[in-house]
This record gives C-alpha cells, sequence and structure tokens, in this order.
C-alpha cells in the first residue's frame, strides 16, 4: 500500500472511532431529547467540508445530516458543481437535534465544538463552507453575522490544519427568500476556482473579522431568524 492510501485508510478508521465515541454522548441536555448523535458524513478524505446549524428532525430520525429540505437544495448546489454529497464531508455545529428545532444554545456550542474541531482535523479540507451564522461565527472565531461576511474567503488556523474559511448563507435561509438562493448559487459557483487553489490568496483575517455592533458568539442574531428545517 503507498503512502496515500495508507494515510486514507487511517484517516477513515481515526473517524470511525470518533464517530462511535461521540455516539453515547451526554455533554449537554440535548442527549436527553435526541433520537440520536447525527455525527456527520461523506468522503474522510473530503476536500471541501461543509458545516451547517445543527440536525432538524429528518437528521435526527435518519442519523445522518442535511437530508430534509435544506439538504436537497444542498444536493442540487453540488450538483451544480460537478459533485455529489459522497464527495465532500457534511456536518454540523451540534451533532443532535435541539428540540423543536430551536436555535443552538452557547454552552450547548460549547459541549459540543470539540467533536467538530476534530472531524476537522482529521478530515483536513481544504476548504470549510459554513452555513449560516452559528458555524461562520464559531468557525471564524468572530461574532461578524453572515450577511456581511458571506462570499469572502479568509484562512484560518483550526487546531493543526489551516483551512480556507468560506461563509455562505444557509440553504435553509435560502429555501425562503429568492434574494438569498440567488446570493448562496453565485457564492457556490466560486466553490470550484477556491478548490483549485495552491496557497489560497484570501482576504486577510483582519480585514474580515471586523464585528457588526452589538453581534456575539453565540448570542441571538440581531439577523432575521429563518424556519430552517
Ligand atoms: N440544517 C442544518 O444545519 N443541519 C442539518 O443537518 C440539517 C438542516
Amino acid at each position: 500500500m503507498d503512502a496515500v492510501a495508507a494515510a486514507s485508510e487511517s484517516r477513515a478508521s481515526e473517524l470511525a472511532a470518533l464517530r462511535t465515541a461521540v455516539s453515547p454522548c451526554t455533554a449537554c441536555r440535548l442527549a436527553e431529547t435526541r433520537t440520536q448523535v447525527v455525527f456527520g458524513s461523506g468522503d474522510p478524505d473530503a476536500e471541501l467540508m461543509f458545516v451547517g446549524e445543527a440536525p432538524g428532525f429528518h437528521e435526527d430520525q435518519q442519523g445522518l445530516p442535511f437530508v430534509g429540505a435544506a439538504g436537497k437544495l444542498l444536493e442540487r448546489l453540488l450538483g451544480e458543481i460537478g459533485l455529489t454529497r459522497d464527495d465532500v464531508f457534511i456536518g454540523n455545529v451540534l451533532k443532535c437535534r435541539p428540540p423543536g428545532n430551536r436555535d443552538p444554545l452557547g454552552d450547548e456550542i460549547e459541549a459540543c465544538q470539540a467533536h467538530l474541531f476534530r472531524q476537522i482535523e482529521l478530515i483536513q479540507p481544504r476548504v470549510v463552507a459554513t452555513l449560516g451564522n452559528f458555524a461562520t461565527k464559531l468557525l471564524s472565531g468572530n461574532p461578524t453575522g453572515i450577511t456581511r461576511v458571506h462570499g469572502r474567503e479568509q484562512n484560518v488556523r483550526l487546531g493543526q490544519s489551516e483551512v480556507l474559511l468560506y461563509p455562505i448563507y444557509h440553504p435553509a435561509a435560502a429555501l425562503y427568500t429568492q434574494a438569498m438562493l440567488r446570493v448562496l448559487e453565485e457564492d457556490f459557483r466560486r466553490l470550484p476556482e477556491l478548490l483549485g487553489r495552491q496557497q489560497a490568496p484570501a482576504t486577510p483575517v483582519e480585514e474580515v473579522l471586523e464585528p457588526a455592533h452589538g453581534e456575539e458568539l453565540g448570542a441571538p442574531s440581531t439577523e432575521p431568524q429563518l424556519g430552517l428545517f
């Protein structure tokens, strides 16, 4: 077996071990109401990873991320750039469904974030596309809302990994708003170019990380809340 195949095999088995370790998680209150942990799915060697917010009803039932209406849109957008969900890895900030699909709470994000960071460290994607406010704020470490930062890539260090972070609108939000859908489609079309970059000449972090007044990580956003599921 060559070195690339060996690395791929070890990554897949470490990710499988992480899945097993996370499945009985009781680190937050969501363990009491979930059907199951939704670990994430896709290619352990993916160059492109998507990070959404949290499982909804269907995801909680099936144990897979983005299998409802938002997932169908995500699959269509992927298809338009020549990819399927098996070519990428799809995860979420929270691995368990918040009751009634309410927003994630700060302490739930805190309890769950180590799982996401470990996934990123293992997969080592080149590009991490954050879907909506919660993933964007967590992974950029900045409270600026998605309306201001969507479509603006930035290099970030996440643990041991240097990735190109690419915030885009959450597909569930775009389901209800035509204007947002057009922006999401436009931002999505840049993904092949970002994946093709050798050394990403991204917008310097300082230019992107300019907090909007009153926004905080994990705090209620000043942006309109959408029925995400
Ligand atoms: N919305 C998300 O953020 N994640 C899912 O898995 C499904 C819908």
